[in-house]
């Protein structure tokens, strides 16, 4: 095989969690213990190549440009290169170079962009022609959330049923036509995140007296979820969304030892958007695993709400297309 057939790269870009997942049934094939239900960001993500050669004896990580050594992060990366290299039937090392477009590892889900980049651009350098659903299921043992960027608007990952994992896998709920709402991150913070969220998920299943409650809860609230999206409900969206973002950051808070992603500024951003509710204005916001936070509106004045955030950093998107080779 030419080296130079081995090439490609992608862009995919990031999701934002409006029903998150929170805690794993199974570690090792990375599966989730709740379905979740994510929007996908116009334009904010990875644009990754991946070249396979018989150059090297090793799997090289470059991540905005520095050479990544951390076990952590070279470890998603390889479980899904050997994953595609033993599809193709080929045991070749990688090259792999990922630029982010936004904050990295700061809980704006930069993990969900990054490892389906990496699984759309491996998958083409490899010619393997794989389905959404495949590509989605392979980039799940990277990030758990990097299976819902393949699809554009608003996704639902299934929990799924089987032990292995096959029926785990993202599915559209609406494309990005459906409701183009508006998007505003408040970014509070750009730096990594104190807890990665695989750890922070296994403390909180593991000591969290709500884990249970909290399973028992997010999967009771997809139905709904889902059906204020079909039904464009901004009110019901607002109000599940927002509740299902707090009730799991209690379930992480109550952890042992408890940890807590928000900061002083994050809790001010929730007060505003309240407070701009009340006064009749249509927001609401979610929160990954970082202090930033993501507000959400179909408001026709958005251009005054934007106006009421003006002292943040903020990073403007809407509702986009899911991944795509480049
Ligand atoms: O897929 P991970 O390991 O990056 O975890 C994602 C966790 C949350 O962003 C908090 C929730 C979600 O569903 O994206």
């Amino acid at each position: 095989m030419a080296n130079e057939f081995l090439v490609a790269r992608a862009f995919s870009p990031t999701n934002i969690a409006l029903a998150k997942y929170w805690g794993k049934r199974d570690l090792n094939l990375n599966l989730p213990q709740n379905g979740s239900l994510s929007v996908t960001l116009d334009g904010l993500g990875s644009t990754t190549q991946v070249e396979f050669s018989s150059q090297t004896n090793e799997d090289h990580f470059f991540l905005n440009g520095v050479e990544q050594f951390a076990p952590s992060a070279l470890k998603k990366v390889k479980t899904v290169l050997d994953i595609l290299r033993s599809r193709k039937g080929i045991s070749l090392r990688a090259r792999v170079e990922s630029q982010n477009n936004f904050p990295t590892g700061a809980g704006l889900a930069s993990s969900a962009s990054g490892l389906s980049a990496l699984t759309l651009a491996a998958s083409a350098a490899l010619n393997l022609n794989l389905s959404k659903e495949n590509l989605s299921e392979i980039a799940r043992f990277g990030s758990g959330s990097a299976c819902r960027s393949f699809l554009g608007g608003y996704v639902e990952w299934k929990k799924g049923e089987k032990p292995d994992g096959t029926d785990s896998v993202a599915k559209s709920v609406a494309d990005e036509k459906h409701w183009p709402l508006s998007v505003m991150i408040i970014v509070i913070n750009e730096k990594s995140k104190l807890y990665p969220s695989t750890d922070a998920m296994e403390l909180t299943r593991e000591t969290s007296p709500y884990f249970a409650s909290w399973v028992e809860f997010a999967e009771s609230q997809i139905p709904h979820i889902r059906k204020s999206i079909i039904e464009r409900d901004f009110k019901s969206l607002a109000q599940l969304s927002e509740e299902n973002c707090i009730k799991m950051h209690a379930s992480a808070m109550a952890a042992s030892p408890p940890f807590l992603y928000w900061a002083p500024q994050t809790l001010e951003v929730m007060k505003r958007v309240w407070s701009l509710r009340q006064k009749g204005y249509r927001l609401f916001f979610t929160i990954d695993a970082g202090p930033n936070v993501v507000i959400f509106s179909d408001d026709p004045q958005w251009d005054k709400i934007q106006l009421e955030f003006k002292d943040f950093d903020t990073i403007k998107s809407r509702i986009g297309e899911g991944a795509k080779i480049l």
